[in-house]
Parts: structure tokens; sequence; C-alpha cells
């Protein structure tokens, strides 16, 4: 079993000493695989990874998604999708550019949204761009009785078009045809431990289904309030080489802005669930 160090009081480890390759054996795998489970959000330092590494140590955590946003995706691996300010040939490299992205769960808007991202610095501002955590699971297990009961069956539209319009380009009007809003439950069951989490981000969640307008904007202005106390949260300062896997079922993220003047280039893979357990309940 690999040696961990802890992140954040509740959630997240760093996995000492350990090198990601695409030659890893099974019993690697599974060990890998119970760390991030266990702390769902996993950082490996000093990594050096090309794409194909990337990407084949990825499909160890499942099959992997081809982003929607195909204009940013390696052209080499489509399974690579390029979150940059950069530009090659006076074109945008990447998603999101410097400013700051607001919190949400990749995907959340789709009919089989993401289990996990994994992450890799591949160019760094010298500061600024920190990504941070929410751990849902305890955010949720530590609501009140009264709200917890409230939220049982509650379902939520997911707007990708609102993120987009906030944080983001617009999409295409392809784009849009494969995103629609989505309606998925508050209160999500982990697909693998079982466990319970806040299913819902800021970023991209805009009503309670079948609520009236005031109460629907009350309880979820609540919810993201209470989502982002500082002891739900972790901070996470890049340094070259660093790769990060989080649990996309149960945490949340967001990323500070950075210095327009500076080169920023993060390589991300997208990991789905297995078909059976792919609709969030
Ligand atoms: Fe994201």
């Amino acid at each position: 079993m690999q040696n961990t160090r802890s992140l954040a009081p509740t959630f997240g480890a760093e996995v000492s000493d350990y090198t990601i390759s695409s030659t890893t054996s099974n019993e690697e795998n599974t060990a890998i695989k119970a760390l991030w489970a266990k702390h769902k959000l996993l950082l490996f330092r000093n990594q050096n990874l090309d794409e194909e590494t990337l990407v084949s140590f990825s499909r160890v955590f499942g099959d992997l998604e081809i982003h929607v946003r195909t204009e940013y995706l390696s052209s080499a691996f489509p399974e690579v999708l390029y979150v940059s300010n950069m530009k090659n040939n006076g074109k945008k490299m990447g998603i999101l550019a410097d400013t700051e992205v607001g919190w949400h769960y990749d995907q959340i808007y789709l009919p089989r949204p993401a289990v996990g991202s994994l992450l890799m610095a591949h160019t760094l501002p010298p500061t600024g761009g920190n990504t941070e955590f929410a751990d849902m699971t305890t955010a949720y297990s530590e609501l009140p009785e009264e709200v917890k009961q409230q939220l049982e069956g509650a379902r939520a539209v997911q707007s990708y078009e609102a993120f987009n319009s906030a944080y983001s380009v617009p999409t295409s009007k392809e784009q849009k045809q494969r995103s629609p809003d989505i309606a998925h439950p508050i209160v999500r069951t982990h697909p693998v431990t079982g466990e319970k989490a806040l299913y819902l981000c800021p970023g991209m969640t805009t009503e309670i289904v079948g609520w009236e307008a005031a109460d629907s904007r009350a309880m979820l202005d609540y919810l993201f309030e209470w989502t982002v106390q500082p002891r739900y949260v972790y901070s996470h300062s890049w340094q070259p080489g660093d790769a990060l896997l989080w649990d996309n079922a149960c945490t949340m993220h967001r990323r500070d802005p950075f210095d327009q003047n500076h080169d920023r280039l993060m390589k991300r893979t997208t990991i789905l669930p297995p078909e059976a357990l792919a609709v969030p309940v």
C-alpha cells in the first residue's frame, strides 16, 4: 500500500513516492482505486506524464469521455482536454482562459455525468490559479436534520448554459443540443461507496424542480453557502509535475484567476462511471 499524507481534515491525500505509468499492476490499480474512494481527492507530485500515459493511467478508473468542447481536445489523444489561456496560431488552445471559474461539478449537466477527472499541470503561472475542492459528503452529513428531510427526493436543474454565460465562452448550437438542461437528485448516493453527498453547485444548478421560485432560490443559496465553509474546502496551490485525481460524484471545485500575462496549460481526462451505475441516484 502507498504512503499518504492528508491534504485537509476531512478529505484529500497526497500519494507519496508514486510514479504514474502506463504499466501499473492489477494490485497497484486496486490499491490506488481504494485510496481514491477513501480520500476522494488524490495528489501525485513530481510526475512527468506524456498524454499517452495520462490516458492509459486514467483508464484504470473507468471509460474516458470525449468532451463536448471538441475544439479544445488534443489532436493526438481526444480523451485529453486542454484547460488553458494560451493560443496556437492565434486560436485559443483550451477552455476557461485566466478568469475565475465558479464552483461546479464537471459535466453535472449530462445524463451520465463523469465520476472523476485527472488534471495534470503542464505550464503554470508563477502565482494564482489555485484550484479549490469542497467535500460534499461531509457537507451533506453535517446538514441539520430538518434540511436533510426537506431535500429527500428533491431534484435540481443543472445547466451548462448557466455556467457558460457566467464563466466561459458560449457553446455552439450543436454543443447546446448535446448538453440541454437536465434534472438530477440533489442528494446523490455515490456509485461506488454508497455514501450520500450534496450534488449541486453554484455554477450550474439553477432551480429545485417543483418548488416555488422563492423557496428554491432560498434553499439553493443556503446550500451553496453551507458547502463552501472553510472546513469543507481544500485549496490546491499547483506545482510543476502535479497531477490531481478527484472524485466528481462527491466533490465540487473552482479555480482562482491568474495573471493573463502568464501562460497556463492543464491537461485533463474525464472518467465515466460503469454503465450500470451511470445515472445519478
Ligand atoms: Fe471543472
